[in-house]
């Protein structure tokens, strides 16, 4: 089966910074993966270069098997991405930005305005008729890119920290979906910092550190199950021992405080 995403010597610099550096990593087909790393590690600038949204200095990508470059709009139109900007057109109301999304990612008229109406439901936003997406809460504005990254069915999902000021039945829902897409065999990366959430979610998880590099990748599906990761000669029995141990645990003392 080819992988949803195989990404070798990826770098990408920010002039002289360097934000990811040498990364090589593999996302299987149909696989929730969970992209982890403290705060500048380099997961927003990652999701950048495999979308599209940012020219990487090196490396190769390919995704759902193709080589991935600026001119792929076909395979394009197969991803669907949440980036942290968002993205939203602040002018629009949410019906005409998500219909603009819909009919851009190749959908006909009468089936974009469905899905328009059937996501503005889903995602609880069907009473902000009246407010344009500039006067929309934190919260709000997320739905509403979520609701445009998965308008077209894409067959790969990017989000970058999609769960992030969503309240506790927007996560639900969208856990849920993100389980229908997976289990339909298509392949979901995201980034969150919520451990517990990606402990119970992903399957494959990728942590990487400043700037960009790989530091541990794999199944943590045996956490689920009360089971244990073994790394470094020690078990970890849960994501978050594994991640501090992993990219430093640092508890400062502020003696002020
Ligand atoms: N537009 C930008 N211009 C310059 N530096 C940037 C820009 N975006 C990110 N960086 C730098 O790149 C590094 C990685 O950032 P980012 O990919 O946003 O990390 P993360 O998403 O893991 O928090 C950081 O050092 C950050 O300061
Ligand atoms: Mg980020």
């Amino acid at each position: 089966m080819t992988s949803a995403i195989q990404v070798d010597n990826l770098t990408k610099k920010y002039g002289e910074t360097v934000a990811v550096e040498n990364l090589s990593l593999t996302v299987p087909a149909g696989t929730m993966f969970g992209f982890l790393g403290p705060n500048g590690s380099g997961k927003s600038t990652t999701i950048g270069c495999l979308t599209g949204l940012l020219d990487p200095n090196a490396g190769e990508i390919r995704i759902l098997g193709e080589p991935f470059h600026d001119g792929a709009v076909a395979l394009k139109r197969r991803m669907g991405v949440m980036p942290e900007s968002l993205g939203l057109f602040d002018a629009l109301y949410a019906h005409e930005f998500l219909f603009f999304q819909a009919r851009m990612f190749g959908l006909d008229e009468e089936t974009a305005r469905r899905r328009v109406s059937e996501l503005l439901d889903a995602m609880e936003l069907g009473g902000t008729g009246k407010k344009r997406l500039s006067e929309f809460s934190a919260g709000m504005r997320k739905r509403v890119a979520f609701a445009a990254a998965v308008i077209h069915g894409p067959d790969l999902l990017f989000l970058d920290e999609p769960f992030e000021s969503i309240d506790p039945a927007g996560v639900a829902s969208i856990k849920q979906w993100l389980h229908k897409i997976t289990g339909q065999g298509r392949a979901v990366f995201l980034t969150t910092h919520v451990l517990e959430t990606v402990e119970r979610l992903c399957s494959q998880v990728a942590i990487i550190t400043k700037p960009g590099k790989l530091v541990w990748q794999g199944d943590i599906s045996a956490l689920d199950r009360d089971g244990a990761i073994s790394h470094d000669g020690r078990e970890f029995r849960t994501l978050e021992q594994l991640f501090l141990h992993l990219t430093g645990e640092r508890y400062a003392q502020l003696e002020w405080l």
